[in-house]
This record gives structure tokens, C-alpha cells and sequence, in this order.
């Protein structure tokens, strides 16, 4: 390996190669696409959502390894969860399961969760009956 691979941990670099949940979901219940103005990354989240409960994640990611990593990372980890729950999800979430991530690379996380939080305020939006008031107070904030 060359030493542009030495950055990451072997984690990262797993997630990197091989990640996890890319692609589009067709009949996605909300859509999140962020961008960093620092770097010019994209990242696209889309969520299928039955119960209150994220069923399916899938991400588009046209960015940097990190960013590629903390996708598929992020993806993996919002499975299964409330929406409720998803909402208080946090990039340090994305960090600690990849075992860490070197600190001019943080914000690559950052886009994850914006984009899993963006996909949430379009499902809210589309559904508003189905947020609850801690939903609702989240969406206002973001
Ligand atoms: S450098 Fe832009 S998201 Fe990683």
C-alpha cells in the first residue's frame, strides 16, 4: 500500500473499498444531499422508513475516502433505528465505529450526519403527522 493509505485505519479503509448500502432506494420515504463548501464533496442519503422505522439506507457519495467510509458507516448504523432515534444521531457516532478518523478528515463525518438529518426533515415534511413533538423541535433546529 502506498503511504496515502497509511491516514486511515484498517476499518476505514474496509468501509472504503468495500461499502456498505451504496446506490439509490427506489421509493425512497426522504432524501438528504448535502455538500461541503469546504471541499465541494456531495453526499446523497436515501431512507425507506415503515413504523417509524428505517428499514433501508442507501447512500451516493462523490467525495473523498473518509466521506465514502462515514457513508457507508453511517448507513449501517441508522438501520433499524427510530426515526426518533435517528434524529439525535451524531458524526462522533460515525468516528467511534470506524475506530477514528484523522482530525482534518472529521468533517467528512459531519456530511454523513447532515445528509442522514436532511433525509429526515424530507420524510417529516412529507409525513408532518407522523412527528412527534421531539421530531418536530428537531427539524425546527437543523
Ligand atoms: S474531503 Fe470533502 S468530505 Fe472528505
Amino acid at each position: 500500500m502506498s503511504d496515502t493509505y497509511t491516514l486511515y485505519n484498517n476499518t476505514v479503509m474496509d468501509h472504503f473499498m468495500n461499502p456498505r448500502n451504496m446506490g439509490d432506494i427506489k421509493d425512497a420515504d426522504g432524501i438528504g444531499e448535502v455538500g461541503a463548501a469546504a471541499c465541494g464533496d456531495i453526499m446523497k442519503i436515501s431512507l425507506k422508513i415503515r413504523d417509524g422505522k428505517i428499514e433501508d439506507a442507501r447512500f451516493k457519495t462523490f467525495g473523498c475516502g473518509s466521506a465514502i467510509a462515514s457513508s457507508s458507516m453511517a448507513t449501517e448504523l441508522i438501520k433499524g433505528r427510530t426515526v426518533d432515534e435517528a434524529l439525535s444521531f451524531s458524526n462522533q457516532e460515525v468516528v467511534d465505529a470506524l475506530g477514528g478518523l484523522p482530525p482534518v478528515k472529521i468533517h467528512c463525518s459531519v456530511l454523513a450526519e447532515e445528509a442522514l438529518k436532511a433525509a429526515l426533515e424530507d420524510y417529516l415534511k412529507k409525513h408532518p403527522e407522523l412527528a412527534t413533538q421531539a421530531c418536530k423541535s428537531e427539524v425546527v433546529a437543523a
